[in-house]
């Protein structure tokens, strides 16, 4: 049961998980980013004393690999991630106090105090393993950069961990024929002495926290109960260099395993808060009083339920109050996947939508239980039009926009429906339920019912007519309804921040806490009503955009260029238009062969002037250093478009080098895109002359 705190403020602190430094943050990520954000929002909002912390997780190898491939030092991979990152947590509203890296000083200091004592606790202790080493490489390779064939099934190419053809777990030295994933030669086996936690140490005490707490979902619960009941192993602490972390005290080429200073990254981006804001790190983290709540995703249960609360407990630190443990995103019913077009980056998620619809979708889909949240585009824009846009939005703007109309923005009384009152009030006392306890759909529920409510009582009361019976009445009818408006933009605020803002703008208010939610709004005067939500196109959704317009054209005109050895001057003809393009065809095709020819042309490219001759796009062709064929059709017509599934073209003006950074490639005589064809509705491009190569 949920307790709601009245007298004494306790100090509450909330995590997410750390996303890595070595990509885009994407929509699985947003699931947890906002599913936490709603929650902070909310518990800000009635009053709590609380604070948002997060960072960035920088360390390991796949991040020193990465930048040694990019030819920059780890530093400066993280730095441009980081920027990359705080923009996209920004624009989807995502409300952190602090917002830090793990390769801090407070990171270092807090990673050496903590391994520090578990050490001399008798806690650490060393021990020689043998590791799966490249020589050419001069690494230790971690089981993601080791593939081989699996011992198990004999499955060709399978990682050093596990087998994706037979599911089988093993360890990197098991692996068959192993080569290494940089250089493609052979590892060899070798030891290494390496630091070992206790785990194994901690069974009676981890087992007697998961029982004790209250708070944690019983099925993880369960779970990780039963993890410890087959016995836990001990957990190697270590990396040998070269890696990017924080060396181990004492040691030349010894570095703390990644996620070993990881979630001692929650206390030093919290240490990084109190020393800017007068406040002490042992508020939160030795505190009795203090709620700690982590939130994250069930791949990382392990770490958060086992390594982490041991940790804490060997170092004198507090456990966390609870951990908010969610399912996987799937996109269309499936795993996120680049080919299938299913992969979304925070950022292609804006181009396209306000990032309030994902976060009103997601809300309406989380609740504390583990299954895993699908986003499918269909559902994705019904509840977007029917609910958020049709319900909430359309309410709260009829009733603005007729008293504005119909009585100068002017509140006097308010119509005493006191049926009405009470029902709103109930689902009031059930939304505040909804979200402290994380059921975000059934506040989200109980909220669509509320303007449900306002609408039908609106409806039902034909202010439109009546206004020409009883003005007065109708004046407490629109106060009424004016003051639904207004609890609705204290209720939706921890899951549509800025819809709350503008409505309160309108409504000539600002700020509004919980405690606010009432109904005594009178003799007050709102401003201008305007739009809050508009509804999202159909033929839009769940597409990626595609940079190029490309559309078939006829060439219906070829002449030497008379400037330049090289190149033809073509007349084209793209169905509603003509246009002239310049192409360095010749030495390739014949005046002749090109006439009357169906290419593929980009029309949103720059013009530019070649030797004195303007060219208004760019035909497509492919080359594989030998020959250049230029990309046909046959049954297509002029000006029609050209594509590929998943995609929309996009119609804004592209330069040449936002093109060079396109990579199209030639494979069996198509034009490929991640790993789709370009195609018309009628049939797949041609590229005439070129088997495999690439698109110029
Ligand atoms: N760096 C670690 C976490 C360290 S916490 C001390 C990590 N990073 S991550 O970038 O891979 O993931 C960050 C969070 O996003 C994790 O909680 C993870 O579960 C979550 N998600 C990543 N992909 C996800 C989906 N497709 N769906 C839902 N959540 C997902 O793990
Ligand atoms: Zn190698």
């Amino acid at each position: 049961m949920t307790k709601f705190r009245k007298i004494k403020q306790q100090k509450t602190l909330v995590t997410s998980a750390l996303p890595y430094s070595n990509g885009p943050i994407h929509c699985g990520h947003l699931l947890e980013y906002i599913q936490t954000d709603i929650f902070v929002r909310f518990l800000r909002l009635i009053g709590e004393d609380v604070i948002y912390v997060c960072a960035d997780d920088t360390h390991g190898a796949p991040i020193e690999i990465k930048a040694a491939e990019l030819g920059i030092t780890p530093e400066q991979l993280i730095a441009g991630v980081y920027e990359e990152h705080t923009k996209d947590f920004k624009d989807f509203l995502i409300s952190f106090d602090n917002y830090y890296s793990t390769h801090s000083p407070e990171n270092k200091h807090y990673s050496d105090l903590i391994f520090l004592r578990l050490k001399n606790k008798g806690l650490v202790y060393t021990k020689d393993v043998e590791v799966t080493y490249c020589e050419f490489c001069k690494r230790t390779l971690p089981d993601r950069y080791v593939k081989g064939k699996c011992p198990k099934c004999d499955a060709p190419d399978q990682y050093g961990d596990v087998c994706e053809a037979c599911n089988s777990t093993y360890k990197t030295v098991d692996l068959i024929e192993p080569y290494c994933t940089i250089c493609k030669n052979k590892p060899i086996r070798k030891t290494s002495t390496h630091y070992f936690f206790k785990l194994s140490q901690f069974s009676k005490k981890l087992e007697a926290w998961l029982n004790k707490n209250r708070n944690l979902q019983p099925e993880i619960k369960n779970f990780v109960l039963n993890w410890i009941k087959n016995g836990l192993e001990d957990w190697n602490i270590s990396r040998d260099g070269p890696y990017f972390g924080f060396k181990i005290p004492g040691e030349e080429n010894k570095y703390y395993y990644v996620w070993l200073d990881a979630p001692i990254g929650y206390i030093a981006s919290t240490d990084n808060y109190c020393k800017r804001h007068n406040l002490k790190t042992e508020e939160y983290w030795q505190n009795k009083d203090a709620r700690i709540y982590h939130f994250i995703g069930k791949d990382i249960t392990y770490f958060h339920f086992l390594f982490w609360p041991a940790m804490l407990i060997g170092s004198d630190f507090e456990l966390p109050y609870d951990i908010v443990v969610h399912g996987f995103l799937t996109v269309n019913g499936e795993k996120m996947s680049k080919s299938r077009g299913t992969f979304f980056t925070a950022r292609e998620f804006l181009q396209k939508y306000n990032p309030e619809y994902l976060r009103f979708y997601y809300a309406n889909m989380l609740s504390k239980k583990l299954s895993d949240v699908d986003l499918s585009f269909d559902d994705f824009r019904k509840k977007v039009n029917n609910e958020l846009a049709a319900n909430i939005g359309n309410f709260c703007y009829r009733v603005l926009s007729f008293l504005n109309k119909n009585f100068e923005g002017k509140v006097k009384d308010i119509d005493n429906n006191k049926k009405l009152i009470k029902e709103i009030d109930d689902k009031i006392k059930g939304i505040k339920k909804n979200y402290y306890d994380l059921n975000f759909n059934e506040a989200v529920k109980n909220i669509l019912h509320i303007s449900s409510l306002g609408n039908k009582y609106f409806q039902d009361n034909e202010p439109w007519k009546l206004i020409k019976e009883d003005k007065e009445k109708v004046h407490g009818v629109l106060g009424l309804s004016v003051n639904i408006v207004k609890n609705l933009s204290i209720l939706v605020q921890p899951i549509l921040p800025n819809f709350s803002l503008k409505l309160q703008q309108q409504l000539n208010l600002s700020n509004l806490k919980w405690k606010d939610i009432n109904f005594k709004l009178k003799n007050h005067k709102t401003a201008k009503e305007e739009i809050l939500i508009t509804k999202m196109e159909e033929k839009a959704e769940g597409k990626k955009i595609f940079p190029l317009d490309l559309k078939v054209a006829k060439i219906i005109d070829v002449k030497d260029h008379p400037n330049a050895d090289k190149l033809y001057v073509l007349q084209i003809d793209l169905g509603s238009e003509k246009r002239q393009l310049v192409a360095g065809l010749k030495g390739y095709y014949s005046n002749s062969e090109l006439l009357n020819k169906k290419i593929i042309v980009i029309t949103n490219l720059k013009h530019a002037n070649l030797r004195g001759i303007e060219s208004q796009g760019m035909l497509l062709a492919g080359d594989d250093g030998q020959n250049v064929g230029v990309l046909t059709v046959d049954k297509s017509e002029a000006g029609e478009k050209v594509y590929i599934d998943g995609y929309e073209n996009s119609t804004k003006e592209l330069s040449f080098d936002d093109f060079l950074k396109l990579e199209i490639k030639i494979q069996n005589n198509h034009a490929v895109f991640e790993g789709k064809e370009f195609k018309t509705d009628k049939e797949i491009v041609m590229v005439e002359k070129v088997r495999d190569g690439r698109v110029r």
